[in-house]
């Protein structure tokens, strides 16, 4: 089978991320209500000896939902899986990758609301039944045969809930947001990152970068490689404030977290169109970005920050982020 259909492993994943990836629940750090909810159901799972319920992951990206997915599956002791929902083309792969799992195996589906219509009505019988109906033949001699298959986990991730169809996420026994993380949350998995390559760093060090992360593990890490970077050639590789602050600032990352891309989006708002409300369309057209990436990547963090709203009419700009920005608001200079 193709290797970009299916890997057993996250082989897929860029590979330093992979060293990084808490592999057991007490690595896991955060979603504190998410990991109890999922450690009750997988430990009365295991002492039932059935396979886990259905598990829906959903939230912006960067917050680990394909790490909680493998921390499940070795906490249950199993294989997982690894599929991209848009790469399953065809009934046949799909029923190509459910025929080879073993009882109570993973299948960990990403980005499950881009499935194919077709792929995700077969999913339903195998979810609710773990049946497959098959066609075979052609035309007049075409027939369908039912396949039984081995009791399995599917594990959904999305960063678009939206998305998702009524049938697919109803058939879900588990579904979990994921949410942004404190920074408290960040410092420590900032500390594991940095006692894993072995670096020392400031606990105010760790404190800004924690800060400056967007509530997002995946920022935290990919901040401190560049961090480490620069107290390597700056410093004698500990990480100090003064070389983060050095180093996040010519990444153009501010005391918030916001890099150049939130800031000219928060700017051509208010100075395009006056704080808005406007549409998520010609804000897009208006600084070259992609409307779904703006919705998944930017938005999130911008909302839960207070910087924007979002309304039927459009995205306003609040007063706290013409504070941010310094900008005037209604005729107050911040
Ligand atoms: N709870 C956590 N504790 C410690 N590290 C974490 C945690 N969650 C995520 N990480 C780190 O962040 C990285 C990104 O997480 P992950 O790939 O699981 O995110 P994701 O939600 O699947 O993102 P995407 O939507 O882009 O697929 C991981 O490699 C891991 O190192
Ligand atoms: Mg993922």
């Amino acid at each position: 089978m193709d290797k970009r259909i299916i890997s057993n492993n996250l082989l897929v994943d860029d590979e330093i991320e992979a060293t990084l990836r808490p592999q057991r629940f007490f690595e896991y750090i955060g979603q504190e209500n998410v990991k109890e909810m999922i450690q009750i159901a997988v430990e009365a799972a295991k002492k039932r000896s059935e396979s886990l319920d259905h598990v829906l992951l959903y939230g912006p990206p960067g917050l680990g939902k394909t790490t909680l997915a493998q921390v499940i599956a070795n906490e249950l002791g199993v294989n997982m899986k690894v599929v991209s929902g848009p790469t399953i083309e065809r009934t046949g792969d799909l029923a190509a990758i459910l025929t080879s799992l073993e009882p109570g195996d993973v299948l960990f589906i990403d980005e499950i609301h881009r499935m194919p219509k077709i792929v995700e009505e077969i999913l339903y019988s195998s979810m609710e039944d773990f049946v497959i109906d098959i066609v075979v033949g052609k035309d007049n001699g075409a027939r369908s045969i039912r396949v039984d298959l081995p009791p399995f986990t599917l594990i959904g991730a999305t960063t678009r809930f939206g998305d998702l169809t009524g049938p697919l996420r109803d058939r879900f026994g588990i579904v979990h947001k994921l949410e942004f993380y404190t920074d408290e949350e960040l410092q420590i998995i900032c500390t594991r990152t940095a006692s894993i390559y072995q670096y020392q760093a400031e606990s105010l060090a760790i404190e800004e970068l924690a800060k400056r992360s967007r509530g997002t593990p995946r920022i935290v890490n990919r901040l401190f490689r560049r961090v480490r970077d620069f107290a390597d050639i700056l410093g004698d590789g500990t990480i100090t404030l003064e070389i983060t602050r050095i180093a996040l600032n010519k990444l153009k990352i501010d005391e918030s977290g916001l890099d150049s891309k939130d800031r000219e989006y928060l700017n051509v708002i208010i100075d395009k169109y006056r704080g808005g409300p406007v549409g998520l369309e010609t804000i897009a057209t208006s600084i070259s970005e992609d409307p779904l990436t703006l919705e998944d990547v930017y938005e999130p963090y911008l909302i839960q920050k207070g910087y924007i709203s979002r309304t039927p009419r459009g995205r306003i700009v609040t007063e706290l982020a013409y504070k941010h920005l310094k900008k005037t608001y209604q005729g107050m200079l911040f």
